[in-house]
């Protein structure tokens, strides 16, 4: 139990070895709705997000909003939330706060730009490895920030006359770094350019919602970003809809093909998923694009082993990583998974062995020999993609598997058991 994780007795049941069928809707992006918040603090009007899941992430986020002086109304049944940074009244976000989920930290950026100087609590500890802040840091103070490390908190202030825009080079294009150095010069002086910068859909998404509101940002998407900065006056109110989330469609995919089923997956934009399907497509996946927000997805019969690195977009992606080492555990061969971003995101691996797979780590790689079965059992998520992992072997597994860590589960999938229940999944959330 980490402090960014919100306790839950709740447990998930599933009789598996049902395949999945229908069709089902992605939610907006986690990933990026949580930076669409963050960047709010920079806009002093009124702004519109739409397409909003109701995540536990999402209320911690609002929660830290709240503490700012920022208004915040959340209608989770249409899925808008409106906020207002007009009315920001403080620079301080504590550790009780922040250290509730990492992706708060990308609020240091835009609380600086805006107010001039920010308190943010660093983030805390994370189950899948350490999770760096260095870039944050060293670009922050390129851009002209007094930026100090003490006691738990990152205290850091713009000198007279603001921030200064510069050329800034990632060591690694991290997400966080990007999104936090984005946002801090969108009211800094001239042209800041970020090169080596992460290319996720997510990033280009936080700039087009910034652009919205008035912000100069132009190459989000590629590796080199440039954002003209422009002045409190120039932003103003927009509404903005939210991409739909791929980590959550690419869970639905691998469910739908781990269940033998054949299922329709609605709003998702397939180009954000290509290292997933051309991947299970050698695997013998069939997917078959309907018009161009949806996939129908199926297989004929077993499908084959593979090898799969995990690499920055467009690569293929960490946070599916624990999901489609479920789907190998069952596949024809012998698979290699490689995890090259974070050094311990193989918790799933011990749980996966519990239900009957045969896996072996040997430092970031794992070895899957695909076995005929797995056999439901009690199992235990400790992150969020490793939960979602367990509950698709669940889904593939013979028999009955319990399923805990849901406090894990509902900081990034909005009623997943719900989805899984109207594909036909046998599956059923208790309270212990
Ligand atoms: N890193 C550094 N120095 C830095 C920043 C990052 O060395 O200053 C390293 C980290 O230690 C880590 C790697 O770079 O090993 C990835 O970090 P990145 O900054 O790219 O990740 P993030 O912004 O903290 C986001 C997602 C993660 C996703 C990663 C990688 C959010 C809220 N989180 O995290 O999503 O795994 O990018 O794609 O956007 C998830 O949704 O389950 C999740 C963990």
């Amino acid at each position: 139990m980490t402090a960014n994780s919100i306790e839950t007795k709740d447990k998930i049941l599933i009789n598996g070895l049902k395949p999945l069928n229908g069709q089902v809707r992605i939610s907006g992006a986690k990933n990026a709705v949580l930076k669409q918040i963050a960047a709010s603090i920079l806009i002093p009007h009124p702004v519109i997000l739409k397409d909003v899941p109701a995540l536990q992430d999402v209320y911690r986020m609002i929660d830290i909003l709240h503490a700012l002086g920022a208004k915040c109304e959340f209608d989770e049944k249409q899925e808008i939330l409106k906020i207002n940074c007009s009315t920001l009244s403080s620079s301080y976000a504590p550790f009780e706060l922040v250290s509730k989920l990492r992706a708060s930290f990308v609020i240091l950026g835009p609380i600086l730009a805006r107010c001039g100087n920010a308190k943010v609590s660093l983030p805390g500890g994370c189950q899948i490895g350490t999770r760096r802040i260095d870039l944050h840091e060293k670009g922050l103070k390129s851009l002209g920030a007094h930026l100090e490390i003490t006691h738990g908190y990152v205290e850091a202030h713009v000198p007279e006359g603001g921030l200064v825009g510069k050329e800034l080079h990632l060591d690694i294009p991290s997400n966080g770094a990007t999104e936090n150095l984005m946002m801090a010069a969108v009211l800094a002086k001239g042209l800041t350019i970020i090169e080596n910068a992460a290319k996720d859909p997510e990033i280009e998404d936080l700039a087009n919602f910034l652009n919205c509101c008035g912000a100069k940002i132009t190459g989000a998407g590629s590796h080199r970003i440039e954002i003209e900065g422009v002045t409190l006056n120039d932003l103003h109110s927009c509404e903005y809809t939210t991409l739909p989330d791929r980590i959550e469609a690419g869970t639905f995919i691998i469910a739908v093909l781990a269940t033998g089923g054949k299922a329709i997956i609605d709003n998702v934009i397939p180009k954000h998923l290509t290292a997933l399907l051309s991947k299970l497509e050698e695997m013998g996946a069939v997917i078959t694009p309907i018009g161009d927000k949806s996939l129908e997805i199926s297989s004929n019969g077993r499908l084959k082993a593979t090898e799969i690195s995990t690499v920055w977009y467009p690569g293929f992606p960490t946070d599916l990583q624990p999901q489609m080492m479920a789907l190998l555990t069952k596949t024809d061969g012998v698979s290699i998974l490689k995890e090259n971003i974070y050094e311990d995101r193989f918790s799933h691996v011990e749980e996966l062995v519990r239900m009957g797979a045969d896996i072996q780590v040997n430092n970031h790689i794992a070895i899957l020999k695909g076995v005929d079965k797995l056999t439901g059992a009690p199992v235990t998520g400790s992150d969020l993609r490793a939960t979602a992992g367990l509950i698709i072997a669940g889904l593939a597994a013979d028999g009955i598997s319990e399923v805990r860590g849901l406090n894990h589960l509902d900081r990034g999938y909005n009623s997943f058991a719900d989805k899984l229940s109207s594909l036909g999944a046998d599956i059923k959330r208790i309270n212990d």
